[in-house]
């Protein structure tokens, strides 16, 4: 059956949502940790020149901190894009899954894949971009990068307070977990249905499908795809920056 309708998985345009709302409490006191300078650029430009390095991306909405839309603004104007890239701010919620959901309100119509990802990634390389837009291009209605772990993790009784030792309850068998990363890839009206669906707080958008009962995959993560969470990790991200100036000879 023939659907002249809808475009062939080749023409589909891709944007990318990206929440940057987040305060970065763990990061420490300072500005809102998307503003945060790696190597004197704020994180949330790494993070979008990263989307925007994919060919396939056309569109990047920015979801910026509710009283920092003005700000995330004039930064992007101040900052090249490559010419094939538009992109849009708005202002974020309260919650990540808020956030996204502000960021998909936003999106105009002629895009079929929706990547989500986190402004607190910024280094995520753009074979990694590709190969998520490729799942999806190719049939998954959800596709999320993911990493083996490198440590056993156990499924504890939380402690009623804060240090005080906590029963194990269980140990998943470790070469069945993945540590999932940034970007995930939807097709567009699935990412859609999954956050008019789903209410109760999730960490992820895939979680949101895999509760529709839809299939999400796996594709290869990366290491550099890590997040800037705490403060350790911003060494790791100017490490990052500095070897990649070193190996690109400049
Ligand atoms: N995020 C968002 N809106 C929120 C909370 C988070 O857009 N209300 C975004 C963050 O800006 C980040 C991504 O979601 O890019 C992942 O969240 P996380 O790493 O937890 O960032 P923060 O919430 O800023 O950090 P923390 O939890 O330490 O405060
Ligand atoms: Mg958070």
């Amino acid at each position: 059956m023939s659907d002249v309708s809808r475009s062939s998985p080749a023409e589909a345009r891709t944007a990318v949502v990206i929440p940057a709302a987040g305060r970065g409490v763990r990061l420490g006191p300072g500005a809102p940790k998307a503003l945060r300078a790696l190597n004197g650029t704020p994180m949330l430009i790494h993070a979008v020149r990263a989307m925007a390095a994919s060919r396939a991306v056309s569109l990047v909405v920015v979801v910026a901190p509710p009283d920092g839309a003005g700000e995330v603004k004039s930064l992007l104007d101040a900052h090249a894009l490559p010419e094939r890239t538009d992109f849009l701010v708005v202002p974020g919620g309260d919650s990540r899954q808020e956030s996204v959901r502000l960021g998909l309100d936003a999106l105009p119509p002629e895009y079929d894949i929706v990547l989500v990802h986190d402004a607190a990634r910024p280094l995520v390389p753009v074979d990694t971009v590709d190969a998520v837009i490729e799942a999806v291009r190719e049939g998954a209605p959800a596709v999320v990068p993911a990493l083996p772990l490198a440590d056993t993790v156990k499924e504890v009784e939380p402690a009623a307070t804060v240090g005080e030792p906590e029963p194990v309850v269980a140990t998943p068998v470790r070469a069945r977990l993945r540590a999932v990363q940034t970007p995930q890839g939807f097709d567009r009206a699935t990412l859609i249905r999954a956050h008019e669906t789903v209410t109760e707080d999730v960490t992820d958008d895939a979680s949101m499908v895999e509760q529709l009962g839809l299939t999400v995959v796996v594709v290869p993560g990366h290491e550099e795809a890590f997040k800037v969470t705490r403060p350790l990790d911003l060494v790791l991200a100017e490490a990052v920056l500095a070897r990649r100036r070193l190996n690109d000879g400049f």
